[in-house]
This record gives structure tokens, sequence and C-alpha cells, in this order.
């Protein structure tokens, strides 16, 4: 029992990877183990937020004191999420949803043939960009609420990918993580994160356990809430 600097928030986090279904038994899917959204979600539940998780793929165990809603696809995603955007005080990306899923889903399981087989992808809609025009249209510049944070998953120029995410995908601060590092991105234990805000760098954390990193992410979300709210 410590201080609850979150009670009477909601936090809406998203963890794992989502699940485009090609048919009943194949699907494409990523690495996300779900265990950075967990961490995030176990964190803000201990600061005395009311948490929803919204998850993909994990084989992570459900948190207690958490509302789990498990989805499989980005669609179902991204419902999950836009119909909680109105309650929410915070919303944390750490999903790894698929950026495409097979135009067709066969209701069925596809039978080999002797030829080669082409998949026909077509782009997911991107959550966390609707979330920050959900926001822009609901509230125009004095738009705060939810406060919102995106991951960036990069493999190279973390900082300039990152920052171009941040800007477009128009959320409030960005966790970059180089996830070819040693340590970092999919499935550890441990990331390496560098947090930027609108101001440029917030915070570059060294190789910390995943529960560290959402406690410094917590931190700056916080300081974040207390500056956007209207005096
Ligand atoms: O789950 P773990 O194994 O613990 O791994 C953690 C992690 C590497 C998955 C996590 O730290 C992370 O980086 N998550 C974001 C992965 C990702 O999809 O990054 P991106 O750069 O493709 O997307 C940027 C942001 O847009 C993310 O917040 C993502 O949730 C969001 N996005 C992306 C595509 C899309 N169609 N909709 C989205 O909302």
């Amino acid at each position: 029992v410590g201080p609850k600097p979150l009670a009477g928030k909601n936090v809406v986090v998203t963890a794992g990877g989502t699940v485009e279904r090609i048919d009943p038994v194949r699907y494409i899917t990523n690495d996300s183990s779900g265990k950075m959204g967990f961490a995030i979600a176990e964190a803000a539940r201990d600061r005395g937020a009311s948490v929803t998780l919204v998850c993909g793929k994990t084989d992570e165990a459900p948190p207690h004191g958490v509302r789990v809603v498990k989805v499989d696809s980005a669609l179902e995603m991204r419902e999950a999420v836009m119909e909680r955007l109105s309650e929410a005080d915070l919303v944390i990306k750490a999903a790894a949803v698929a950026d495409y899923r097979p135009a067709r889903q066969a209701a069925s399981k596809m039978k080999k043939t002797a030829e080669s087989l082409t998949l026909e992808l077509v782009p997911n809609p991107d959550i966390l960009l609707e979330i920050g025009e959900w926001r822009e249209v609901r509230g125009g510049a004095a738009a705060t609420k939810p406060f919102v944070i995106g991951f960036a998953a990069e493999t190279t120029d973390v900082e300039k990918h990152a920052l171009d995410k941040l800007k477009r995908k128009k959320c409030d601060l960005i966790v970059a993580n180089d996830v070819t590092a040693e340590g970092a991105g999919f499935g550890s234990d441990t990331n390496i994160v560098t947090v930027y805000g609108s101001q440029g760098l917030a915070e570059k954390l060294p190789r910390m356990s995943k529960r560290a990193v959402a406690e410094r992410i917590l931190d700056l979300a916080q300081a974040g809430i207390a500056s956007n709210r209207p005096s």
C-alpha cells in the first residue's frame, strides 16, 4: 500500500500482437508477448487506476484487479479501444498491431494445390492515429483527454521514426524501443526505451525490467496529465 496517484483515473492499455486470420487454422501475427503492456497495466493498477487491458495474442496470465478484454484482430482491437475513449483519462498503446490483414478470410481450411499462392493483404486501420484524430475532432485545440502514449518499435533510425510517429499519430508521448538491441523489445523481460514528447527528448532509459519501464512511463504520464489540467 502506497500513494495512489492514479486513483479515480480510467486507464486503457493495449498489449500483445494482433492475429489476422487467413483461414480457420492459419493466421499472421508477430512476436509481441504482451509483457510490456501487462507490466504497464499492473503498474497503473497499483497506482490506484481503474485499468482496462485490451490484449491480443499473449501467453501472460491475466493480471488480477484489471479488466481484461481479449481481442484477435486489429479491427477488434480498434473497436474495443475506441468505444472506451470517452471515459479514458490515459491510453497507452503497447500492442503490436498488424499493419495489414488478408483481404479475404477463407471460411474453411484452404486446400493445398500444386500452384504457388499469393496472399493479398489490405491495410489495417491505424488505431493510434484514429485516437489522435478522435481527440482533435472532439475537443479542438483544448483537447487534453485522454492523454495518449504510443510506442514505436524500430530497427533503424529510431529517433527519426519515433518523432515522425509522435507527430503523425498526434500522441502526447512516444516510447521508442530499438527492437534489435539485446534485452529490448519483443519477448524479453527487460526493455531499453527513449521517450519523446512534443518538446523533444523526455527521458532516455537504460536497460531495465519492463515493470520499471512501466513505472517511468506512468511518472511521465502523471506529469503530463497534471500539466494539461485546465486551471
Ligand atoms: O509485447 P512484448 O513482447 O513485451 O514487446 C513489447 C513491444 C516491442 C511490442 C512494445 O514495446 C512495442 O514497441 N509496441 C509497439 C509495437 C508496434 O506496433 O510499433 P509500431 O511502430 O508498428 O506502431 C507504432 C504505434 O502505433 C504503436 O503504439 C502501435 O500500437 C500503434 N499502431 C500501429 C499500427 C496500427 N495499425 N495501429 C496502431 O495503433
